[in-house]
C-alpha cells in the first residue's frame, strides 16, 4: 500500500477532496488509501454493478431483497419509497404515537418504567437510541432484556416497580424462543408482585398481529410494521416505540427527519460525492486489495458506546454472505468483522494491535464536537484530542533504533465528527450506515436484507429442546449435554 503521508504530498487538495459535511455530520477518509485512481476505479465497478439502478430499485419501492421476495420498506418510515408504503408507514406510526399519548396521559396509570423485550435488530436500535439520548431527559426508565440467560432476567428487572411497568414485546416474527420466553417470564413476574391484569400490561410490536392476538394479546396493544421492514433496519418503525416513550414524540420524528436529510443525500448525490458510497469504496478497497478481515469502531463518546454492537449486527447479518444475489459464489471477501470499542478505554486495552500489531484494521473513530455532561470541558477537550491523536498516530508511526519501539505507522483511520450529538444528527449517522451497508452489498452483487444463515443453529437448539435424538449428534457436542448435565 502506498504511504498515507505520501498521498498527502502528492495531493495537496486531498484533505478538501475527501472530508465532506452532511446533515450535521463531519466525515474524514483523507487519512484512508482512497486516491484519485482508486476512486475512479471502484466508480467503475459501482456502474458495472448498477449500482444508480439498485438505488432506484431500493427508492421506489422494488423489490430488493429477491430471495424472500421484498422491498426494503425502512425507508418509507422516513418518507421515501412507494407511495403505498409511506401511506402504511404513516397510519402505523400514527397509532404508535396514539399509544404513546395514551401512556402519557395515564391510560395505565402512572408508568415509570418500561420493560423492552426483544432480541437482535428487536433490541439493538432502540438500546441504542436511549442510551445514546436518554441519559438526562428520560422520565421513563427503559431496561432492556433479550438473552434467554435468567441473570439477564433477573437484572432488567431488578430496579423496576411492577406496579408502574409496561412490557413491549418487540418480534417481528413473534416466533423468536428467547423472546418468547421472556414474555413469559415477565408475565409470571407481573403476577408474583401482584398485577391481576398481567396480560394488560403487555404491548406486541410485530410483524405478524396474528401471532401476538394467538399469544393473548390485546389487539389495541399490538402496533404493527410492515414484512419490508428488516429487524436491523426497524429502529425507525413501531419498533422504536419504547424510545419514543423515553425520549418524547418530538425527538422521534426529528430521528426520522436526521435520516431523512441522510436518505436525500444518498439519494441524489452521483459519483464519489455520495458519502455512503465513498465509504463503501474505502471498505472495499480494504476487505479485496489490502486483506483486512476487520474493521474497528470507536466511539469517543459514552453515549455511543453502543454503535459497535448495532452495527455489528447491521454490517455483519446483513453482508456476511457467501452468495450473490444471482446464487454463484462471490468474487470478493464479503463483510469483514466489525468489532470495536468506547474511547478511551480502548486505547489501554486493544490499541497496541493497531499500532504494532501483525494486520492492519482500518479503524473508525466517531467523536461529538459538543459535550452535553457537567464535566470541567477539559474533560472533552482531552476525549476529542486522544481520538485525533490516535488517528495521527496510526498514520504516522514513528522510526527507532529500537525495534520494539519503532511503529510502521501507514494504518489506515475514518473520522466521523458530529457537531452535537441529539436525535437527527443520530438519525443521519445510522442512515449513513445504512446506506454504507447497502452500498457494499450492490459492489459485491450481493442481498444485504436476508439472513438463511442464523437458521441453522436455531434449528438445531429447537429439535434438542424438543427432546430430538442425540445419537444424530456429534461425539463432541453429546458430551458436552451430558457433561452439562441438560
Ligand atoms: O436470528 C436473527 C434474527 O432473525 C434477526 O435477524 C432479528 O433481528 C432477530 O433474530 C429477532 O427476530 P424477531 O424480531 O423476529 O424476534
Amino acid at each position: 500500500m502506498r504511504r498515507l503521508d505520501e498521498l498527502f504530498s502528492a495531493e495537496p487538495d486531498r484533505l478538501s477532496r475527501l472530508s465532506h459535511e452532511v446533515a450535521g455530520l463531519y466525515f474524514d477518509w483523507s487519512k484512508t488509501h482512497l486516491d484519485q485512481q482508486l476512486i475512479q476505479q471502484f466508480l467503475k465497478r459501482s456502474e458495472q454493478m448498477g449500482f444508480a439502478a439498485a438505488r432506484d430499485a431500493l427508492f421506489s419501492g422494488a423489490i430488493v431483497n429477491p430471495s424472500e421476495g421484498r422491498p426494503a420498506t425502512h425507508i418509507a418510515e422516513r418518507g421515501s419509497g412507494a407511495p403505498e408504503d409511506i401511506d402504511l408507514a404513516t397510519a402505523r406510526r400514527q397509532r404508535m404515537r396514539a399509544l404513546v399519548d395514551a401512556i402519557e396521559a395515564e391510560a395505565f396509570g402512572d408508568i415509570t418504567g418500561v420493560l423492552h423485550i426483544g432480541i437482535g435488530g428487536s433490541v439493538l436500535g432502540p438500546a441504542l437510541l436511549v442510551d445514546a439520548l436518554g441519559r438526562r431527559r428520560s422520565n421513563i426508565a427503559v431496561r432492556f432484556l433479550s438473552n434467554i440467560d435468567g441473570e439477564a432476567f433477573d437484572d432488567a428487572v431488578k430496579p423496576l416497580d411492577a406496579a408502574t411497568t409496561l412490557v413491549v414485546v418487540v418480534s417481528k416474527t413473534f416466533t423468536t424462543a428467547e423472546t418468547l420466553a421472556n414474555m413469559d417470564a415477565a408475565l409470571g413476574w407481573l403476577r408474583e408482585q401482584g398485577i391481576a391484569d398481567a396480560a394488560g400490561r403487555l404491548i406486541a410490536v410485530t410483524a405478524a398481529p396474528e401471532a401476538a392476538l394467538e399469544a393473548g394479546i390485546d389487539e389495541s396493544r399490538i402496533l404493527q410494521f410492515g414484512e419490508g421492514v428488516g429487524g436491523r433496519y426497524s429502529l425507525w418503525s413501531s419498533v422504536g416505540v419504547s424510545a419514543a416513550l423515553a425520549l418524547g414524540w418530538d425527538a422521534f420524528e426529528e430521528l426520522l427527519e436526521g435520516a431523512a436529510e441522510m436518505d436525500r443525500h444518498f439519494r441524489f448525490s452521483e459519483g464519489a460525492a455520495n458519502l455512503p458510497l465513498l465509504a463503501a469504496f474505502a471498505d472495499r478497497f480494504y476487505a479485496e486489495e489490502a486483506g483486512c478481515q476487520t474493521r474497528g469502531v470507536f466511539a469517543y463518546d459514552e453515549r455511543l458506546r453502543l454503535l459497535p454492537f448495532y452495527l455489528q449486527q447491521l454490517e455483519m447479518e446483513s453482508n456476511g454472505k457467501s452468495l450473490r444475489t444471482d446464487g454463484k459464489p462471490v468474487e470478493h471477501p464479503t463483510a469483514p468483522v466489525t468489532w470495536g470499542g468506547t474511547g478511551t478505554d480502548a486505547q489501554h486495552a486493544v490499541f497496541q494491535l493497531l499500532h504494532q500489531g501483525t494486520v492492519t484494521v482500518p479503524v473508525e473513530f466517531i467523536a461529538v464536537r459538543e459535550a452535553d455532561d457537567s464535566q470541567d470541558p477539559e474533560h472533552h477537550r482531552l476525549l476529542l484530542l486522544n481520538a485525533f491523536a490516535q488517528g495521527a498516530a496510526l498514520m504516522q508511526g514513528r522510526s527507532s533504533d529500537d525495534p520494539q519501539r519503532a511503529y510502521p505507522g501507514n494504518r489506515p483511520s475514518t473520522t466521523i465528527l458530529l457537531d452535537r450529538l441529539d436525535a437527527r444528527t443520530l438519525g443521519a449517522l445510522i442512515a449513513f450506515y445504512e446506506h454504507r451497508t447497502f452500498a457494499n452489498a450492490v459492489l459485491l452483487g450481493i442481498n444485504p436484507f436476508d439472513q438463511f444463515g442464523v437458521e441453522l443453529g436455531k434449528a438445531i437448539a429447537r429439535q434438542l429442546s424438543e427432546g430430538a435424538d442425540q445419537d444424530e449428534l456429534d461425539p463432541s457436542t453429546r458430551a458436552l449435554i451430558d457433561r452439562a448435565g441438560i
